[in-house]
């Protein structure tokens, strides 16, 4: 049977996701797992749009950024040579650093809920996480790891911004809170131990599946 997962790893701006997925990676790949490793936005066509807007280089309404992420995540899972759902039909475990809950979080600061969430529910209903870890830092650490690691800032990186995404990823795992799996991480810990908690809960996660 089947036990490879589909991760999603959320949270704010500088808290530690890509670190952490590339461990996970790693650690899964050591126990034998095919992995494969990705995020959003993509490289992809209208990936490489979106980069340019959050550098500040196109300027665009947020009804449209809101949109393209959508568009973004669709060519992400449905792509015919790299997309998401081939990966998972070929046994991979996938790990993506944001998927949907970012655009909750995101979006959901600038607009209604409740239409980014039905504008995505086709992704949910594609393929949805069998776990989304959220790594849950204090906006002020992380925007000091951005500080101290950066040399510019993004369209989101300001502290007030990063506050209010915290508090509507919490606003979205409520709503949600039936339909999805989500799993918190205190993430103002250090590197190796913020690790081992995302694969222990791995770990139980991919025995669970298994029993299924
Ligand atoms: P994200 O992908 O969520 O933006 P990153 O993994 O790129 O976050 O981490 C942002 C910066 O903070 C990087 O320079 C990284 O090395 C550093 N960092 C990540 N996790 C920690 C941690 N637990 N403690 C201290 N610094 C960290
Ligand atoms: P990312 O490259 O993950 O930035 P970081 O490594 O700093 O966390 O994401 C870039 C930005 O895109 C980030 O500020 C969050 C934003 N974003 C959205 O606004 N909506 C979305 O749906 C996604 C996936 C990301």
């Amino acid at each position: 049977m089947d036990n490879n997962l589909f991760i999603a790893l959320e949270g704010i701006d500088g808290s530690g996701k890509s670190t952490q997925a590339k461990l996970l990676a790693r650690k899964l790949e050591e126990t034998g797992h095919k992995v494969y490793l990705t995020f959003e936005p993509t490289n992809g066509m209208v990936g490489s749009v979106l980069r340019n807007i959050l550098k500040g280089n196109i300027k665009a309404d947020e009804r449209t950024i809101a949109t393209l992420f959508l568009a973004d995540r669709m060519d992400h899972l449905l792509n015919e040579d790299s997309g998401l759902v081939k990966k998972i039909s070929e046994g991979y475990t996938v790990i993506t650093d944001r998927y949907y809950f970012s655009s909750y979080a995101y979006h959901g600061t600038h607009m209604d809920m409740d239409w980014v969430i039905a504008c995505n529910k086709m992704c949910a209903d594609i393929l949805r996480p069998d776990l989304n870890i959220f790594i849950d830092v204090a906006p002020e650490i992380s925007m000091q790891r951005i500080s101290a690691n950066r040399q510019s800032t993004e369209l989101y990186e300001t502290l007030d911004n990063l506050k209010n995404v915290r508090a509507k990823y919490m606003e979205a795992f409520r709503k949600l809170g039936d339909a999805e799996t989500v799993v918190s991480i205190n993430g103002n810990q250090e590197i190796e131990a913020i690790a081992a908690d995302i694969s222990a809960l791995v770990s139980k996660q991919t025995k669970e599946k298994r029993r299924l």
